[in-house]
Parts: C-alpha cells; sequence; structure tokens
C-alpha cells in the first residue's frame, strides 16, 4: 500500500512538473481597472482572439498571466516585477499608456526581460533600451500626420494645443504636433490640464478667445470627452484633433454628440485595413463581437503574434533571445501592417486619420511614414 502510494504520488508530482514544463508563460501589463480601463479591455480582446488561433509556440501551450496596473504609474512599475519575480514569465506584452510603459519598462530592462508595448508611441519608452520593443509607430510620426492633416486638410492656421502634464504621451505627442505645426506657419497658443480632471472651462475660455481653427488634445478618451462637451457648451463649433488616445468607445458614450467633429491619428481602421491579415483579424473578431476591432485590439493581436514569431526564431525562451529575435523582425504581416523592428525596438508604420461621424470611429484618409 505504501509503495502504491510512493509510486502514485511520484506520479502526480512528474506530471504537474510536466504541465508546467508544456507551457511557456508570457505576462500581460494593461489597464484592466482605473481610468483607462478601456484600453486594457480593447487590447487584451485582440490578444485573445490570436492566442485563441495560435495557442502554442515550440511544441508548448501559451499560457498568459494578465496583471491589471489599475491605470497607476507605479502599479505599472510593480505588474513587471512581480510577473517576473513571482510568476516568472519569459516576456511581457504591455503596458499601453507611454508613461506606464517607461516605469514598467525601467523594471523589465533591469531584470533582462524583453517586454513589447502594443501601443506606447512616445520615443522615451525604448530608449537606449535592449530588452524593449514596440508593435506601434512614434509620437515624432504621430505629431507630424497631425500636423499636416490640421493644416493641409483643416486648412487650419491658429491652433490651441491642450496637454496632460502628467501623461509622457501628451507632452510629447503636444511637442511634436507643435515643432510640424509652426514650421508649416501655423500659429500656436497652448493651455494644461491634468488626467481626472472634469473641468476644463477656464482653459477653454481662454482658448476661444483665441478664435482657434483647431484645438489639438493629444491626451486620453476620459479627458477629450468631457473638453468636447465643454467646448461645445461654450459655443465653439470648429474640429477638434486629437492622437490615438482618443479611441475607446468610451469617447462617445461620455461625450454624446459633442464628440462628433474630432478627428484623430491612429494605427488602424477596420474598414480600411492595410493587410490580409488585417482583414482576417477584422472578420474573425467581427464573428466574436459583432462589432468593429479598434486599434488597440489589432495592436494587441499584433504583439501576440509578433512575440510568438520571435520565441520561435528563437528556438528558445531563453529571454537574451527572445529579445535579439524580437530585434530582427522584419517585414511580419501584422493587422496593422507589415512591421519591421529596427535596431532602437520601434517600427515604422501607417498612420490613419479617423473622425467621429454620428456615434461612429469614420475612416478619413492614411497617411504614409
Ligand atoms: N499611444 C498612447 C500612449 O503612448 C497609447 C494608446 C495607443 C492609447 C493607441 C490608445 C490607442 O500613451
Amino acid at each position: 500500500m505504501r509503495k502504491v502510494l510512493i509510486v502514485l504520488s511520484i506520479a502526480v508530482l512528474l506530471m504537474t512538473v510536466a504541465i508546467a514544463a508544456g507551457t511557456i508563460k508570457i505576462g500581460v501589463a494593461f489597464p484592466m481597472t482605473g481610468n483607462i480601463a478601456a484600453f486594457g479591455e480593447m487590447t487584451l480582446q485582440g490578444v485573445k482572439i490570436a492566442q485563441t488561433l495560435y495557442p502554442d509556440v515550440l511544441g508548448k501551450k501559451i499560457e498568459l498571466v494578465v496583471a491589471d496596473n489599475r491605470s497607476d504609474k507605479t502599479e505599472a512599475a510593480n505588474v513587471v516585477s512581480r510577473l517576473i519575480d513571482y510568476n516568472h514569465v519569459a516576456a511581457i506584452i504591455g503596458e499601453i499608456a507611454s508613461s506606464h510603459s517607461l516605469a514598467g519598462g525601467a523594471i523589465a530592462e533591469q531584470k533582462h526581460i524583453p517586454m513589447l508595448s502594443p501601443a506606447s508611441t512616445n520615443p522615451l519608452v525604448t530608449q537606449g533600451k535592449h530588452y524593449i520593443f514596440r508593435a506601434c509607430f512614434i509620437d515624432p510620426f504621430q505629431g507630424h500626420v497631425a500636423a499636416v492633416f490640421a493644416y493641409k486638410n483643416l486648412k487650419a492656421r491658429t491652433a490651441v494645443v491642450f496637454t496632460d502634464v502628467v501623461q509622457d504621451y501628451s507632452v510629447g505627442l503636444s511637442n511634436f504636433f507643435i515643432k510640424d505645426f509652426v514650421a508649416k506657419g501655423g500659429k500656436v497658443f497652448r493651455e494644461f490640464y491634468q488626467s481626472g480632471d472634469q473641468d476644463f472651462s477656464a482653459q477653454l475660455t481662454d482658448a476661444l478667445a483665441k478664435s482657434p481653427d483647431v484645438l489639438y488634445v493629444p491626451g486620453y478618451y476620459p479627458e477629450i470627452a468631457l473638453m468636447a462637451r465643454q467646448a461645445r457648451q461654450l459655443g465653439y463649433t470648429g474640429p477638434i484633433l486629437a492622437g490615438d488616445g482618443a479611441e475607446a468607445p468610451q469617447l462617445i458614450k461620455i461625450g454624446g454628440s459633442a464628440v462628433n467633429g474630432v478627428y484623430y491619428t491612429s494605427h488602424f481602421n477596420a474598414s480600411h485595413p492595410f493587410t490580409s491579415v488585417g482583414k482576417q483579424f477584422v472578420a474573425k473578431y467581427e464573428s466574436i463581437y459583432k462589432a468593429s476591432p479598434s486599434a488597440l485590439a489589432a495592436l494587441g493581436f499584433d504583439s501576440y503574434l509578433l512575440l510568438r514569431d520571435a520565441i520561435k526564431r528563437a528556438n528558445s525562451v531563453d529571454p537574451a533571445k527572445i529579445a535579439e529575435a524580437l530585434r530582427n523582425t522584419k517585414n511580419f504581416e501584422g493587422a496593422t501592417g507589415y512591421i519591421t523592428i529596427d535596431k532602437y525596438g520601434n517600427t515604422i508604420k501607417s498612420a490613419v486619420v479617423n473622425e467621429v461621424k454620428n456615434g461612429k470611429f469614420t475612416y478619413v484618409t492614411t497617411i504614409n511614414p
């Protein structure tokens, strides 16, 4: 009897080890609660669709360990530490807000675990780092696209730029836009706010006194939605231009008809996919959610596939080898375009401009690098 028990427990032990050895753990560090929870929710949808289609690599199941950074900078660093030290992930998909990727990325870099951000566009996120990568374009380009669109398409000559001073994304994108818009001969005035603010009447009153042709608000959807409502209440009927951080169903839910006429630069529009993988992704997403995928869903999908492809080429789960393989990503066909990661960990891709029209995110144009 004792012998049987020992043999049985050894068998159970071996099975546990085999199962543990049979998975490859990938951490996912997203805002699943808090101010920008919609970003986490949308990106995770895309990651999960990719996992459903391609559940394994190197003959093992990919196991996702999702960690919620609660839309908080300190937590953004904490979750990365936890994923590495406690969950022992081989790599991390994350984070989304640039300020979170800067905080979490510092930890991943120090611990030599590759981290791939689906959506962080601030140049500093990857700068000087060997283990941090991204699946999206960067803000010098996004700011350029916005400046061209404002000047040429909207025929704006005077812009008021609203900067969220606690978001590296917003500070950077504001500056890149201003540089290009001014170089074209445009005139710029500035206003400042913070994530979490609800009342923008003082800044808007000041801004509207300048009779601007456009309000440029490179922030996140909760504040853009409220600002649009208040700007319309103050009688502003002109265009509002934003960046990729505008896109979430909540923009329209909170903003109502006030966000009609909000234009924003982005990575993807489901009605105009750039690749056939993009078309397949849209079809798959629509069959599951009965709605069109967001840019973040597409970027989440691409991030999972990019990482899986790197693990496959590395033929190893050694973090240094995965990082090396990520850096050698060339012409990978994703849902958001053909992705090549350069030696800085960045990608160069086309941007789209979308407009909120009758309560829908509508494609306007594509701008190539
Ligand atoms: N680009 C934003 C940042 O760097 C994140 C983002 C991308 C949000 C795409 C929404 C959609 O903070």
